[in-house]
């Protein structure tokens, strides 16, 4: 139907005879001279309607924005003092000789370029209608040029496309699972994959050696700007590997999508030992554009004459930390009073802070409210956390966690505010994972997933399972966990080892993947790989701020779909047949189905 698409008409079709299709994304009445922008995936023309051309003018006349409208004419230079260098079509205008329209159009639910003025809810509603918006077809182009690229590199490095079930048994990544109710296999269940962890073990087991997916993940789990209840990654997993192939395969990957798709050459990407990452920068996945550091303090707070510091400096699991920030010492009142809120959001009871007016007076040059508890250290204080003449330092005293977490975020937020950041782009490698957390709960919690192999041996595992590492390796962009992944267990004995330490019985290891343990019995290849959020990437790359930006359809935060109105009711007779019957209805009509 059409000869070219909007966007790409330029000067070197002047005089030629063109057919667009697509929406009026604009209507101008000219007096006498009806101006119409039209627009496609590819971008927006001009095109001018002339009243000599009166059945085309008539058209024109009648179409309202979002028609959808064929148009035939040709390409002309626009008129002097009318070009708009803004736009790539802004040197040229189609003249209309014959206007058809191929679909009328109510009025939309918003305008396209008023996008801003309505909610997301009401964008995701109508979500047809936004992803009209030159913007977020510009996500999703993005979106396929990666994924594009991605294949091509994993191809020609020999990685396998091998796609595995949706519908299977729970896959342990840490989330509650999306759930199938079976027909077939009354008051069974199929648990929707958080991974295709298991499968691509599996294959690994095969024998093919390489293997790769674009794979959709589904998580039951508090959703955030950077998680969705269903996500795609970017699954590989390789045989006879150790971490630095599994580690230079992905950074090859990264590193040429930057530059081929941005055209970006990324820096590179140190190791860091998660251990320091937590006590730099209170994070395992540490931004490193922002050039502020946690300082332990501990030592110089356990004889303090306050007790908020002087407790956590002497409790085992207690942290005492400082965070200097240079020229901070002009923050307001009222700013320092709302970081403090920020860090109630992460459990700390306050935010201490000491502003150095000027070092060389000694303790007239500080304004804090705590200074007087520590007069003996300020000076050590002081030279440690390098503090000179308008800067301030504030501190974090809790459980070590808390303020991991509270002054983590808080680095993070100051950064962004006070606009910090060194470079565009900050990459690295966390790696010495420990193998397993302690949630407070009464078991140990794997730190990423029950089949990443351990440092050490069987024996030193069992012996002291809090304090070993894991082979586990995760990829950090400029503050987001893009990717992470591990060396495996291949080894029946390690595994079970593994899982009973999880304080998982061999009876309901057994019953949750004994398929896996029976599968590293017969010749499982020693193997690892890694998974990247594709979702992450493409935001970080298309400098989105959140992963709905660049999903076609994405949930809201209550993991709903606003469009389809999913999930939904289903018939009596559907929950019949899958011999389901509800406890609660969620709605009274339904109680007398
Ligand atoms: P992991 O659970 O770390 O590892 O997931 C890998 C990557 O997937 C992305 N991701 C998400 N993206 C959007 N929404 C979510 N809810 C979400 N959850 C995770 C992150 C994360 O880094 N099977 C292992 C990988 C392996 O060991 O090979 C796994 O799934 O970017
Ligand atoms: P207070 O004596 O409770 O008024 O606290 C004195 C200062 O210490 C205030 O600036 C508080 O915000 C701060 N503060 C209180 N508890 C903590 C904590 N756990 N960590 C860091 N600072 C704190």
């Amino acid at each position: 139907m059409r000869s070219h698409y909007c966007g790409q008409l330029n000067e070197t079709l002047v005089d030629q005879q063109v057919t667009l299709c697509g929406w009026v994304h604009r209507r101008r009445d000219h007096g006498g001279v009806i101006f119409l922008d039209m627009r496609d995936r590819d971008g927006i023309a001009q095109v001018v309607v002339d009243p000599d051309t009166a059945e085309a003018f008539a058209t024109a006349d009648r179409a309202r924005n979002e028609f959808v409208l064929r148009i035939q004419g040709r390409v002309r230079l626009r008129p002097e003092g009318t070009q708009n260098p803004n736009m790539p079509t802004g040197m040229i205008e189609v003249l209309a000789k014959d206007v058809e329209v191929l679909n009328t159009a109510a009025t939309p639910p918003f305008q396209l370029d008023e996008h801003g003025k309505v909610g997301e809810e009401v964008r995701l509603k109508h979500r047809y209608i936004d992803l009209r918006r030159p913007e977020m077809i510009d996500k999703l182009r993005l979106r396929s040029r990666i994924t594009h690229r991605v294949r091509a590199f994993l191809e020609d490095e020999g990685f396998l496309d091998i796609e595995t079930p949706i519908l299977t048994r729970a896959t342990p990544e840490g989330a509650r699972d999306y759930l199938v109710p079976s027909r077939t296999h009354a008051g069974s269940f199929f648990a929707l994959p958080q991974s295709p962890q298991l499968f691509k073990q599996l294959l690994m087991v095969s024998g093919f050696d390489r293997y790769y997916q674009i794979a959709k993940c589904f998580r039951d789990e508090d959703l955030r700007a950077d998680r969705q209840p269903e996500f795609t990654q970017i699954d590989l997993e390789a045989s006879f590997v150790e971490e630095d192939d599994i580690m230079g395969i992905a950074e090859s990957m990264i590193r040429s999508l930057f530059r081929e798709v941005l055209d970006v050459e990324l820096p590179e990407f140190p190791r860091m030992p998660y251990a320091e990452a937590m006590s730099r920068y209170g994070s395992d996945k540490p931004d490193l554009r922002i050039p502020l550091e946690l300082v332990d303090v501990d030592d110089l707070m356990k004889n303090v004459d306050f007790k908020v510091f002087s407790g956590p400096a002497n409790a085992e699991d207690g942290r005492v930390a400082a965070l200097k920030v240079s020229g901070g010492a002009k923050l307001t009142r009222k700013e320092i009073d709302d970081y403090t809120k920020f860090v109630g959001i992460y459990g700390a009871k306050g935010l201490a802070w000491i502003k150095v007016n000027e070092r060389a007076k000694g303790l007239e040059g500080l304004q804090s409210p705590i200074v007087k508890f520590m007069e003996d250290v300020i000076e050590e204080l002081l030279d440690r956390t390098g503090a000179e003449d308008g800067d301030i330092i504030f501190f974090g005293a809790d459980k070590a966690r808390i303020v991991n977490e509270a002054l983590g975020a808080l680095r993070v937020k100051l950064g962004e505010d006070l606009e910090l950041y060194t470079q565009e782009w900050a990459p690295l490698w966390v790696v010495d994972f420990p193998m397993f957390e302690d949630d407070g709960s009464a078991r140990l919690q794997a730190l990423h997933h029950p089949f990443t192999a351990p440092s050490c041996d069987v024996e030193t595992l069992r012996t002291n399972p809090a304090v070993a590492l894991s082979r586990a390796y995760d990829m950090v962009l400029n503050g987001t966990e893009l990717g992470g992944g591990s060396i495996r267990i291949h080894d029946q004995a390690m595994q079970r080892a593994v899982l009973e330490v999880l304080g998982i019985d061999q009876a309901e290891a057994d019953e949750k993947f004994g398929f896996l343990l029976e599968a590293l019995k017969f010749g499982a290849p020693p193997h690892g790989g890694l998974a990247f959020g594709l979702d992450r990437l493409v935001m970080l790359m298309s400098g989105a701020r959140t992963i709905r930006e660049v999903i076609a359809f994405p949930k809201t935060q209550s993991a709903a779909c606003l469009l389809t109105d999913a999930p939904g009711d289903v018939s009596q007779e559907q929950l019949k047949e899958l011999s389901i019957r509800l406890r609660h209805k969620a709605k009274a009509e339904h109680t007398d189905e």
